[in-house]
């Protein structure tokens, strides 16, 4: 699934490996237990994924024999560290197809990074009376950071209206566009809602106003290609957690010039040139936005997920979750009183769902007893509950190692859970 050269070409680098969801299954070893007596059906994915042998193996294997800091030591295992860590930010370039590695920045997640940003274009690019535009379908990861800063800078914070089907308003993104805009920042794939958002559309919009824009691909980066060039992206945020790596880690990718025209964010160790009483002058990058010892275990699961996912044909696995997301959705749309929220016509393998007259909470209470892991409640999207009227959703999102018969648990969960409700 790994992306384009820096020529642009296309590089076959995934390994082709005939994609079986029962043989994916078996490489996960915690959907093997039992929860509450009954077989696990994990649907949280959204939330968080579980992770291959492969990446577990990776993060064991770094602390059994290869453990050092890096960036520091002249010794045998600091510079074995060094180069493995440094070679997972080239496996990180490769799989967002950016142009260099330095663009590619370590963080402890999509919280981070998005953080990153706010705090560091904001103080240097906001200004009273400017603008930051997000959508109404934003994780509060990707609100709060914004009206932090912004209330810092006396700058405004806009929203881009939706459509009942969870859609953007492009028209009115486009209205919302003016010379106080100075950055877009929307998801790429909604927590909430499976919405596929127009990146790239939404790119060519803020281009042709010189406004540069920022995408959470919390929820893309699992179930998509992700290419930032051809996306033309100015920051793109991601964690590693979400596509089968550790908890931790995550990536902020930015274009050069920007990151160059940016403040540091942190300051500490690793991110200086040289340090006086009187004065400090910064490293360059990668590093000058990469203070303090960073989760190098975590980094070295990182690099393994990503070649874990390399071995598949990216099509193969988009088509198996698009089966998923389709027949469960078929399926629950057929139970008397059950609303999907979030009716996109391009979705990532996500489902909500309300029933009139029952809090999500206790739908997701049976569905637990059953051994069917779901999330429910607000989803971190507040504002988008409140667009909706509704307190929270039960949500159903899928990995690659879901299968048909986790969707057959879900929907007969779901059904003895109305009997029971309602
Ligand atoms: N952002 C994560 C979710 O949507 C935690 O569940």
């Amino acid at each position: 699934m790994i992306g384009t050269t820096e020529a642009g070409q296309k590089e076959n680098l995934s390994g082709g490996k005939p994609f079986n969801v029962e043989e994916v299954r078996q490489d996960f070893p915690l959907l093997e237990r039992q929860v509450n007596g009954q077989r696990l059906v994990y649907l949280d994915s959204g939330a968080s994924s579980q992770k291959p042998r492969s990446v577990i193996d990776r993060v064991s294997h770094y602390y059994c024999r290869e453990h050092a800091n890096i960036h520091r030591g002249v010794h045998h295992l600091s510079q074995h560290a060094t180069e493995a860590y440094e070679g997972v930010r080239e496996t990180a370039r490769r799989f967002l197809n950016a142009g260099h590695g330095h663009e590619i920045l370590f963080t402890k997640g999509t919280t981070e990074s998005i953080n990153l940003v706010a705090s560091s274009f904001g103080r240097k690019f906001l200004n009273p009376g400017d603008e930051v535009l997000v959508s109404m379908m934003e994780h509060h990861s990707n609100i709060v950071p914004w009206q932090m800063i912004c209330q810092e800078r006396q700058a405004r914070l806009r929203v881009v209206p939706i459509n009942r089907a969870g859609e953007l308003d492009m028209d009115a993104l486009e209205s919302l566009l003016n010379e106080r805009t100075r950055l877009v920042s929307v998801a790429h794939v909604s927590n909430a809602l499976g919405t596929i958002n127009p990146a790239r559309d939404i790119t060519a919009l803020a281009h042709e106003r010189q406004i540069p824009v920022l995408l959470d691909g919390a929820q893309a980066v699992p179930h998509m290609h992700v290419d930032v060039q051809d996306l033309d992206v100015d920051f793109y945020a991601f964690s590693a957690h979400k596509m089968f790596g550790p908890t931790g880690v995550g990536v902020l990718y930015g274009k050069e010039e920007l990151l160059d025209a940016m403040p540091p964010y942190q300051g500490g160790g690793e991110m200086i040139e040289r340090v006086t009483f009187d004065r400090t002058t910064f490293s360059t990058l990668p590093y000058k936005f990469e203070a303090g010892t960073p989760s190098i275990a975590d980094g070295m699961g990182f690099g393994a997920a990503m070649a874990y996912y390399d071995q598949f044909d990216e099509q193969e696995v988009i088509a198996h979750e698009q089966d998923l997301l389709t027949y469960a959705t078929d399926q629950l749309c057929e139970l008397d009183g059950l609303k999907i929220i979030g009716t996109a016509a391009h979705k990532a393998g996500v489902i909500s769902f309300v029933f009139e007259d029952v809090h999500p909470f206790d739908v997701g209470t049976i569905l637990d007893q059953l051994g069917i892991a779901v999330r429910t409640g607000h989803h971190c999207a507040q504002p988008l509950m409140d667009f909706y009227g509704i307190p929270g959703t039960v949500r159903a999102s899928f990995a690659m190692y879901n299968n048909r018969s986790d969707v057959d648990a879900l929907v007969a969960g779901v059904r003895k859970a109305a009997r029971l409700l309602r």
